[in-house]
């Protein structure tokens, strides 16, 4: 099938669904600037994630991180949406089919495109938290000690090591929000799947759960995912220009 004819699949698809739900990984903001974790010359490519991202070393060589952390930080201060992620916020507010967005990117960018439900599974970059004490600190507090040469940044009230709220390798997941993520995707006629290689558990495992109880499966990727074979239309190429190509064929449509 070509592309063109899986495009107006996808359509057909969303035009006969009413309760979709999306689930993105870091291949949607990449039209943004940030790059992904395992393309080639992705962020892990660059910065080894035994050595920078897991909790355990977080603890012993906090500094790594918050290197990592502020060399990176200029590129998610200056991203923006990208069409694709306003594609998705269409889908809510001009379609009224989208009802939530799960998403495993802590850039804050579906947020921003305007989704209203937004279900951060990997956590966020938006708050961060001392290990010592629980007081939290915003995004701005935290850049302002970085600035100021605190690395890496502690507790002005106790001293204890400052984590960003992101979820890093070997921490749990946020329970609440997986379990509304489980409880979207049961609730979903129409799963869209965007820039995940679906490779890391147990976020990867949540598409399934829509292959499951017989819910549709459209996915966007750049390359071939895991879960292509079990989706009613899997799409190779960029987000940012399959995702209006298909609200393109849905106003046709619709
Ligand atoms: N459009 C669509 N897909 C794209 C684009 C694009 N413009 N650019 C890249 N991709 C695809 C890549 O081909 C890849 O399959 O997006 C996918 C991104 O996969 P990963 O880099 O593995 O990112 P992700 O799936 O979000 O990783 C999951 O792993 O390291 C952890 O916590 C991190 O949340 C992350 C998790």
């Amino acid at each position: 099938m070509s592309q063109e004819d899986k495009i107006k699949q996808a359509a057909e698809i969303i035009k006969n669904s009413t309760y979709i739900v999306a689930f993105t990984g870091a291949g949607i903001s990449v039209e943004s600037g940030i790059p992904d974790f395992r393309s080639p010359g992705g962020l892990w490519e660059k910065y080894n994630p035994n050595e920078y991202a897991t909790y355990s070393t977080f603890l012993t060589h906090p500094v790594k991180y918050w290197t990592m952390h502020m060399e990176l930080r200029e590129m998610v201060i200056d991203a923006q949406p990208n069409s694709a992620h306003n594609a998705l916020a269409s889908l809510e507010h001009k379609y009224g089919k989208l009802k939530s967005v799960i998403t495993q990117n802590v850039d804050f960018l579906h947020s921003r495109a305007g989704n209203t439900k937004v279900l951060e599974i990997h956590g966020t970059t938006q708050t961060s938290r001392c290990l010592g004490c629980d007081k939290t600190f915003y995004f701005t507090e935290v850049e302002e000690m970085l600035d100021q040469g605190q690395l890496p940044p502690r507790c002005p009230r106790c001293r204890g090591l400052i984590k960003p709220n992101t979820i890093l390798f070997g921490e749990q997941l946020p329970y609440d929000v997986l379990e509304q993520s489980r409880e979207e995707i049961m609730a979903a006629d129409l799963l869209i799947v965007i820039g995940s290689s679906l490779t890391v558990y147990p976020a990867a495992a949540l598409p399934s759960i829509a292959v499951q109880i017989g819910s549709g499966l459209i996915i966007v990727n750049k390359e071939f995912t895991p879960m292509d074979t079990y989706a009613n239309v899997a799409i190779q190429g960029m987000a940012g220009i399959i995702m209006p190509k298909i609200l393109a064929v849905l106003d046709e449509i619709l």
